[in-house]
């Protein structure tokens, strides 16, 4: 357990929507600047020529980022092992024993929704090495921001260990081309320790912000009645999702790296520079948005809105989300697994605002899942799980 939590970052979030720079430009205290206008975020995201080559999650200690070619192939085979993923299944709950989601059961969920995506059918060392690595570093570090991030050989060694036994997986026959092929068979000589912080990195890219969109839909729909009528209804619920993405984006800045001197509206930048893109000041900003503070699912009615307006919660450009389309099915067929089968009820105090430091998580609210058993007529449990205890999940 962390011994403190750092603070937030919200409130960066929250005076990005006070003071939005005029130009939608503006150099910080710190030495970064920073972009709130939509115009320039587009043309710091494409040009890549006068920013850095990176990539949140294609690389390793030595490669930042991998090589394009290999990225390709990394992006072409994550792809396909999407397809492994699970049905959803209401065992997958993770909830205490009076029915109470745990902190940070979306990430769980999306663990196990993915589990053999990211590896199916192997060694335990895999389960419990990945285990550790949400727990640890998923968890403990991005979200729960712990004064304590977890020591460098601590993470060497669990890059270490998974390393080797991807080693051994690449040796075998058995090949069910999940992320742990995908690392094994890659055309580019990389050390076990690099092997296994890339495979890390795409086990991150696959749940975390996947499993944190998740928990931002559950918490709304508590809120929102016509979210949950749609939900219990079957209905396609993406409206909501963009728009929870729109007011929360969970990517809620990026920053990248300037190269080459240039200019950014009326700031000079120069190389070195770190440039923020503000991702939530664009979504956010009253200049593009109707009533850009409130959350209107009904905007979204309007045809091509993301395209007209300042809306890139999957990023832009060369380094854009290619699991973009995979994880609002993910996210849209995880929830209603859910309301078919549970109801899912919010207490009325946030014990925090949103949690913000790479992640824009949710505030803590306790949420209780309930069964409806009454919704499949003729099924009696253990098949509906009509107690809670039934539903009381273990990690793995
Ligand atoms: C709600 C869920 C998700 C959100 C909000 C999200 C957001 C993002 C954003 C903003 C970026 C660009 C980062 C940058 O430009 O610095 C990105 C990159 C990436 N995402 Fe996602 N993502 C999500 C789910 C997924 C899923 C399910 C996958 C699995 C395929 C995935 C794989 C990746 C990868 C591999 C990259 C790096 C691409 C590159 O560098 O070329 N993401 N994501």
């Amino acid at each position: 357990m962390p011994l403190m939590r750092r603070p937030s970052l919200w409130h960066h979030v929250v005076s990005w929507d006070r003071r939005p720079s005029p130009t939608g430009v503006i150099r910080l205290t710190t030495g970064a600047v920073l972009v709130t206008d939509p115009k320039l975020a587009n043309y710091v995201l494409v040009r890549a020529h006068l920013y850095e080559e990176q990539s949140a999650f294609l690389r390793t200690r030595s490669w930042r980022p991998l090589p394009f070619e290999v990225r390709n192939e990394v992006i072409r085979g994550l792809m396909s092992a999407l397809d492994l993923r699970h049905a959803p299944s209401s065992t997958m709950l993770v909830l205490d024993r009076r029915g109470v989601l745990t902190p940070g059961w979306g990430i769980w969920w999306m663990r196990r929704l993915f589990h053999d995506t990211i590896a199916c059918d192997r060694p335990a060392v895999f389960d419990t090495a990945i285990d550790a690595f949400v727990d640890q570093v998923i968890l403990g570090d991005d979200v729960g921001g712990s004064f304590r991030r977890t020591p460098a050989p601590a993470l060497a060694e669990l890059y270490r260990v998974l390393g080797d036994a991807i080693v051994i997986a690449g040796s075998q026959s058995h090949d069910p081309g999940d992320l742990v092929s995908v690392v094994a068979n890659l055309d580019l000589a990389l050390p076990p320790v690099e092997q296994g912080e890339l495979f890390t990195r795409l086990v991150h890219s696959v749940i975390s912000f996947t499993g944190i969109a998740l928990e931002w839909a559950v918490l709304m729909a508590c809120r929102d009645d016509s979210f949950r009528a749609a939900l219990r209804a079957g209905e396609d619920v993406r409206h909501f999702l963009w728009e929870l993405q729109r007011l929360y984006p969970t990517a809620w800045r990026l920053v990248r790296q300037a190269c080459a001197d240039h200019q950014i509206g009326d700031v000079q930048v120069a190389a070195g520079d770190d440039v923020i893109v503000a991702t939530a000041a664009l979504h956010r900003s009253e200049a593009h948005w109707k009533r850009s503070k409130e959350y209107l699912p009904t905007r979204w009615t309007e045809a091509d809105l993301a395209r007209d307006r300042a809306f890139i919660p999957f990023g832009k450009g060369r380094g854009m989300c290619p699991g973009r389309s995979a994880a609002l099915e993910a996210i849209q067929d995880s929830l209603h697994s859910f309301y078919d089968r549970y109801e899912i009820i919010g207490g009325r105090r946030a014990h925090r605002s949103p949690y913000v430091r790479s992640i824009l998580a949710p505030p803590r609210v306790r949420l209780r899942a309930r069964a409806r058993a009454a919704r499949v007529p003729g099924c009696s449990p253990p098949a509906c799980l009509s107690t809670t205890s039934e539903l009381v999940g273990d990690r793995s």
